[in-house]
């Protein structure tokens, strides 16, 4: 069995950028997927995840939201479901992937999470070309922020993955909110709030609106829910749990230890794709 699952964000995603969603989220699941040929489930998520966050499409890297001063702020989580070990940056600047430093900090560190400056400084000294910062904001996002940016945006992109050894990933990469306070970090780099992988119960991405999604620990909660649970229940469950004690919107994307994948979003719309032996589905999911 071979799995992979991405998002690309849910909310009310405008009828001109559809199209784009469901090309780039189908090209990240193909990409993620060919990884899971001779990789594993590890290199499947980060290689999708690396994808969105190069496509302007999506609010992850270049193209992401731009905070109240203008400036992209990036956070990322990557979860290895085997040794349950982590890696995460937050509020990083001048990093184009900063999946991949969430990656290095998991493998090439005895941490498990970075911020600002300590983590440019770990970058430049793995041999990372830090970028200017203003090289990430996408003109279409410096025309929002002009105009004051947009309400309820929550978006985020996200990938999780099986590879044929039963290993389970997640990754999980954001720009955060639009028009945040400096400073300000959501879910995404929170272990267990933006994506949680446990090899034995299954592996979930979240997106959505990060201050809900950290008060009920929404991965880690759709995970646990997949111990009686297969994976499509599960992300209902978690998000139903999230909007009834919150009232915060959102959605997950989830595969469980047998290989069943999950999605499922509050938000009026969600961009999703996934492959499962080699059969692929790609979309826009409308409530
Ligand atoms: N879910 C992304 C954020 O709130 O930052």
């Amino acid at each position: 069995m071979r799995a992979i699952v991405v998002h690309g964000g849910a909310w009310s995603i405008p009828d001109d950028a559809v199209d784009d969603h469901i090309k780039g989220c189908r090209e990240a699941a193909i990409r993620g997927y060919e990884r899971l040929k001779d990789g594993s489930a590890i290199d499947a998520v980060e290689e999708a995840v690396r994808y969105m966050e190069d496509d302007p499409t999506f609010d992850a890297g270049y193209g992401s939201f731009l905070n109240s001063e203008g400036e992209v702020e990036l956070d990322a989580l990557i979860v290895d479901g085997k040794s349950l070990r982590f890696g995460a940056v937050a509020g990083v600047k001048r990093i184009k992937n900063p999946i991949s430093l969430a990656r290095t900090v998991m493998e090439k560190t005895e941490h498990h999470m970075f911020v600002g400056e300590g983590a440019e400084k770990l970058a430049v000294k793995i041999g990372m070309k830090l970028c200017d910062n203003s090289e990430l904001v996408h003109p279409r996002e410096l025309e929002r922020w002009r105009k004051g940016g947009i309400k309820d945006i929550f978006s985020t992109v996200g990938a999780v993955a099986m590879d044929s050894d039963g290993n389970l990933a997640a990754a999980v990469s954001t720009g955060g909110t639009p028009m945040k306070l400096p400073g300000r970090v959501g879910d995404t780099p929170l272990i267990g709030c933006g994506a949680y992988a446990d090899n034995l119960l299954g592996a979930a991405a979240s997106t959505g609106y990060g201050e809900a999604i950290m008060r009920v620990v929404l991965a880690k909660k759709a995970v646990d829910l997949m111990e009686k649970k297969s994976a499509p229940f599960a992300v209902k469950e978690a998000l139903l749990i999230m909007k009834e004690k919150t009232g915060g919107l959102g959605g997950l994307i989830a595969v469980d230890s047998r290989g069943n994948i999950g999605f499922y979003h509050t938000t009026s719309r969600m961009a999703f794709a996934y492959i499962r032996n080699g059969d692929i589905r790609a979309s826009v999911s409308i409530f």
